[in-house]
């Protein structure tokens, strides 16, 4: 007990001197913390900041998520990636509402029920906001520990989570549950840091710390390697006419479901391939160029893309885009990072 009391203490002390300003520590408000959780899975701090800070001043309640317009959603999330993530909060806003009185909900099984919420994100809403005593293990957390602990457990295991998740609880402090996942999540993002030199003078728990004792920090945690990620290959037209340039929306399934995409096909293409395509779409007489090569890498797939700029003299019609202004793609249709660069040379 006495080492475990020691543990949390030495933390909060660090925490305390060292935790990091951020939007979303302002105050204990359910739903800003609850919207910053969801936008810091996989997405840095600084990455996040002005996001939050932009979705707070347009959708600064849950009513206000709840009723939001899908596009209009899609467009402040633009960026952030992992899509799905923005629709589970809209649905999980109208749950809140419907069922909660607009309140998330103190109670961490209800919390766990609502879409988007895993049992990371509900103990990390239920300790900071609720001062639940329940724990908040994200990939920050698990390094931290398994390195104190010289625990070569697989992280990537559900297994490793519970079992890190059953104890931490043994030293968590009864009156600072929040402050204290907290300060977990910000050891590993500040000091107890991935590849590369963790700042191990720095940490409160260098006299304890097995991995640090033992020069294990290199070889922990543990992760069995992730199967390869599938490429796939496609071919970007940017169809433009004057400021009007073609979009398409993609299916409402899927990756980058809803979105809008410049129109492309889903392979590589010669010359001979591109003019082909061309008559088809009845443009055989406009002029090409090529418009550069991207790299678009999300957890499964990698997008191998090379763009083809076609200007024409009319906006021809299809069924398979829209024409729309250019500028447009800026402020009203959302457009996925990975045709940013396509975009930028527009
Ligand atoms: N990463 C995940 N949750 C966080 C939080 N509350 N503060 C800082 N970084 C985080």
């Amino acid at each position: 007990m006495e080492q475990r009391y020691d543990l949390s203490g030495s933390l909060l002390h660090w925490y305390d001197y060292n935790k990091r300003i951020l939007p979303w520590r302002e105050n204990k408000d359910p739903y800003r913390i609850w919207i910053s959780e969801i936008m810091l899975q996989q997405t840095r701090v600084e990455a996040v900041k002005p996001y939050f800070d932009r979705f707070m001043e347009v959708l600064p309640t849950v009513y206000d998520l709840a009723k939001v317009d899908d596009d209009r959603l899609m467009k402040l999330w633009e960026g952030l990636g992992y899509y799905n993530r923005a629709r589970n909060l809209k649905a999980a806003a109208q749950t809140i509402v419907e069922e909660y009185g607009g309140q998330l909900p103190a109670d961490y099984d209800k919390l766990l029920s609502l879409k988007g919420i895993g049992m990371y994100t509900a103990g990390a809403i239920g300790s900071i906001a609720f001062e639940l005593q329940v724990p908040a293990v994200d990939g920050n957390v698990l390094r931290v520990l398994t390195r104190l602990w010289g625990d070569d457990s697989d992280i990537l295991k559900d297994k490793t989570k519970k079992a890190m998740g059953r104890r931490v609880m043994e030293f968590m402090p009864e009156d600072r549950p929040g402050d204290f996942n907290q300060a977990l999540i910000e050891l590993g993002a500040t000091v107890c840091v991935p590849n590369g030199q963790p700042l191990c003078d720095q940490c409160p728990w260098d006299t304890v710390c097995k991995a640090y004792k033992e020069d294990l920090i290199d070889q922990l945690p543990v992760k069995t390697p992730k199967k390869a990620r599938r490429i796939e290959h496609k071919t970007v037209f940017l169809l433009e006419c004057g400021e009007q340039i073609a979009i398409h929306k993609r299916g409402d399934k899927g990756l980058l479901a809803g979105l809008w995409e410049f129109p492309n096909e889903g392979k590589k293409m010669d010359a001979e391939d591109i003019k082909e395509w061309m008559a088809e779409h009845h443009m055989e007489d406009a002029k090409t160029k090529a418009a550069g090569k991207g790299k678009h890498i999300f957890s499964h797939v990698e997008w191998h893309m090379e763009g083809v700029r076609i200007s024409l003299k009319t906006p021809i019609q299809s069924e398979n885009y829209v024409w729309v202004l250019k500028k447009e793609l800026e402020n009203t249709y959302a457009l996925p990072s990975a045709f940013e660069i396509f975009r930028k040379i527009l």
